[in-house]
């Protein structure tokens, strides 16, 4: 099975994108294709600064090295090195209807948190699904909120198809994990732009104090609580194994317990799991000679696949290039 999914490079990487997207990228390395890129022209519609993005873009690079996608079995890219994309993206808003994109929650909820609202944010999920259709990926491991947008995704490869009458898009799906959404400190869903993130890679002290400052309820200690309602179990879960998972939903609802309790031992499980990553980011970050060729390498391949993929669109379309013997000519 062919997998793909992409990160934007719009800001640091927290738990929540950890474990609704980037972990399952990596668990899948070991039994599928896998194309992982960087969503670098996405993240253009929120960070308008050169030297912002091309950090971003290199620092997710490093994340993902770190938390152990190894290159050597997931092709690792920049979107933008691959900037058929873009052409594809034309292609698909021509057969795409407008109410489509106007059905966007997720754009709705961009415009609404006070986000410009630029051609590039509303055609967003068109570029999207041209990310998804030029390497004929299968499934698309994804969190819960970007759902909609690999169902659109499957909507345009239809429109294509069968508009011009042919099978050259595979129609995708999402894979979704356990972890579809991770509640952040305030117990909505973690996200950067709600400012309520634990960073995957900042300040251990910082961490350590968001962690201890998850919201709960106000249950005094002896009494009975419910695990299923409270974020700092719902973070919890996410690191411990099953019988662990099972002991603390026990001593929540037997009572005698503090949240304190459970916060600690969220601030062990989330060190022990990001140390090791910590120490290997900080020797790639020495080495940036060695991410970049990663990312290159990882172009390449993806390149060639989608210039493939492109002979056969522009042919099912009936667009004409003359060979150039250019890159991508
Ligand atoms: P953010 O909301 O912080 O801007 P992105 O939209 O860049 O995050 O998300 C990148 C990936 O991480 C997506 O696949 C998204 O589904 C996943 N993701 C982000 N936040 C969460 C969350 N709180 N729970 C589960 N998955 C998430
Ligand atoms: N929209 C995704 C996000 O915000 C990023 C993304 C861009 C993506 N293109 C993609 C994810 C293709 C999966 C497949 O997280």
């Amino acid at each position: 099975m062919r997998i793909l999914s992409g990160v934007q490079s719009s800001g640091k990487l927290h738990l929540g994108n950890y474990f609704g997207a980037m972990k399952q990228h990596i668990d899948a390395q070991e039994e599928h294709e896998c194309f992982i890129f960087i969503a670098n022209f996405h993240a253009l519609t929120t960070v308008q600064d050169a030297k912002r993005l091309a950090a971003l873009t290199h620092d997710v690079a490093l994340d993902y090295l770190a938390l152990g996608l190894d290159p050597n079995k997931a092709c690792l890219f920049r979107q933008s090195d691959v900037p058929e994309v873009t052409e594809l993206a034309w292609i698909l808003s021509t057969v795409t209807g407008k109410g489509l994109l106007e059905r966007s929650v997720s754009y709705k909820d961009k415009i609404s948190k006070g986000l410009t609202p630029s051609m590039g944010l509303f055609t967003y999920p068109i570029l999207q699904a041209a990310d998804i259709l030029i390497y004929r990926s299968d499934a698309v491991p994804v969190g819960k909120d970007q759902e909609q947008h690999i169902e659109m995704t499957a909507d345009m490869a239809g429109y294509f198809n069968n508009t011009y009458n042919c099978e050259v898009f595979v129609i995708p799906k999402a894979k979704l994990n356990d972890a579809a959404v991770v509640p952040g400190t305030d117990g909505e869903k973690m996200s950067k732009s709600y400012g309520n993130t634990i960073d995957l890679f900042g300040d251990p002290t910082a961490a350590k104090k968001r962690i201890m400052s998850v919201k709960t309820d106000s249950t005094p200690v002896d009494e009975p609580k419910d695990p299923e309602k409270c974020s700092v179990f719902a973070l919890l879960r996410l690191f411990a194994d099953a019988d662990e998972t099972n002991d603390w939903a026990d001593r929540y609802r037997k009572g005698g317990m503090g949240y304190g309790e459970a916060k600690k031992r969220l601030v062990e499980l989330f060190e022990t799991t990001i140390e090791p990553a910590r120490e290997r980011r900080a020797k790639l970050a020495d080495q940036p000679d060695r991410v970049e060729a990663a990312l290159a390498a990882g172009g390449r391949r993806a390149r060639e696949l989608a210039q493939l993929v492109m002979r056969d669109v522009r042919q099912a379309c009936g667009i004409v290039v003359a060979r150039t013997g250019l890159p991508g000519g």
